[in-house]
């Protein structure tokens, strides 16, 4: 069913200051701290790009709190300015008096990018819309501001203050990578058809399980083939892998993974080798082969193949999360086999995240996917059928914003 919602062409918002909410997190080099790609920045780009008399004010968050990935937003704020050709500010504070008063200093067609939002505690959290009103993060911006763009569609699916906060206090409206991502999965559903074949590979275990769950529950996962850390989770479940993986939630990840593969044993396909650093070289062993301190950085050759069988021979493919750590060029192998797949099946093919669209463009494959999504978790809440709060909030805006028939 189409969404209701607002769009840029629904508000006046020349000369207004517009808090633009996007998803700007990206992956970062776990060596050089470099940014590793600029899809979601190029993405953002679209909008600020159609706003040219507005006062920005971008903000994203970035990473989460203790990881390598959790950095500042200033290299965003460079790259941007070079993608969109025009000065782009940026000011080390989300909303104390030195943002604000940069908010308030912007000239029209100024644009301007607060910090790492989730450098405030409050985005850290989730809220329900009338809690996250009352937050200050929301309470010192909104006077700033006269008009809000949600456009984080990557992110919609966390009901933090910058993405449920501002749609009842001051104008809101879509972004255009929500509507473009809206509009091709409406296309994507009117003709998708199974077998469901869901790739499952990356580091956020949490996320990927209640994928699982949430896809299987809606029919859209007949076949869920498991690599990257999550995969790691399921063999230690099967009693295939010995000692620790070293994530946190271990043991209550593995247990769920045991009951998972209890309820439907079928329905799973485990790595049958994997890739791991010796002498630093490439070496592919059975999982059971494994010592305790090895590190697995990739899928091995023959799990490639077999999960090449069953991306071609499905209906609809859906692939979340790297298989293996494909920063490193010997322990990319596994990324470009199973994109490849992708690439090559007649089914309808959709890739989540930004990791893996920057490793389709890496392998120039990317016109052969019908769908590169710049989200992850939040798409396949999507695809589960689940209400997103980003989306929930655009619908109470356009009720509360929209033009009134005349
Ligand atoms: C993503 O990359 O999926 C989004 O930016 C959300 O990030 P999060 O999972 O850390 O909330």
């Amino acid at each position: 069913m189409p969404i209701k919602m607002l769009t840029l062409e629904d508000l006046d918002l020349d000369g207004e200051r517009v808090f633009l909410r996007v998803d700007v997190n990206t992956p970062v080099h776990p060596e050089t701290g470099k940014l590793m790609e600029h899809t979601r920045l190029e993405e953002a780009a679209m909008t600020i790009r159609d706003l040219p008399k507005s006062k920005v004010v971008v903000a994203s968050h970035q990473g989460r709190v203790g990881r390598s990935d959790y950095t500042s937003l200033e290299a965003h704020s460079k790259a941007l300015e070079e993608i969109i050709g025009k000065k782009v500010a940026f000011v080390p504070d989300v909303f104390g008096p030195e943002a604000l008063s940069e908010i308030d200093s912007l000239p029209d067609g100024g644009v301007l990018v607060l910090d790492n939002l989730r450098f405030t505690a409050e985005e850290n959290q989730e809220y329900k819309p009338a809690d996250a009103e009352k937050t200050f993060l929301v309470r010192r911006i909104k006077d700033h501001v006269d008009a809000c763009v949600l456009d984080a569609f990557s992110t919609a699916h966390r009901s933090s203050p910058s993405i449920v906060g501002f749609a009842g206090l001051v104008p809101t409206c879509a972004g255009r990578t929500v509507g473009r991502e809206l509009r091709m999965l409406d296309r994507i559903f009117s003709v998708e058809k199974g077998p469901y074949v869901t790739v499952l590979g990356g580091a956020k275990v949490n996320d990927r399980l209640e994928a699982i769950d949430a896809l299987i529950a809606n029919n859209r996962a007949d076949k869920v083939l498991l690599c990257g850390v999550v995969g790691l989770v399921f063999l230690k479940a099967a009693g295939k892998l010995k000692g620790e993986i070293g994530i946190e939630g271990e043991q209550k990840y593995v247990l769920k993974a045991r009951q998972l593969m209890d309820d439907d044993p079928e329905r799973f396909a485990l790595p049958v080798d994997v890739a791991m650093r010796a002498n630093g070289e490439r070496k592919e062993v059975e999982p059971g082969m494994l010592t305790a301190q090895a590190q697995v950085l990739d899928i091995g050759t023959k799990t490639i193949e077999r999960y090449g069988r069953f991306i071609k021979g499905a209906g609809t493919v859906f692939m979340s999360g790297p298989p293996g750590a494909f920063e490193w060029e010997e322990f990319s192998v596994g990324t470009q086999g199973l994109l490849v797949a992708m690439a090559s099946s007649l089914g309808t093919t959709i890739i989540s995240g930004g990791h893996l669209s920057t490793a389709l463009r890496k392998y120039g494959i990317h016109d052969q996917i019908d769908h590169i999504s710049t989200a992850g978790g939040a798409l396949v809440q999507y695809l589960a059928g689940k209400r997103l709060p980003l989306i929930d909030a655009l619908e109470r805006a356009a009720d509360k914003w929209g033009r009134k028939p005349s």
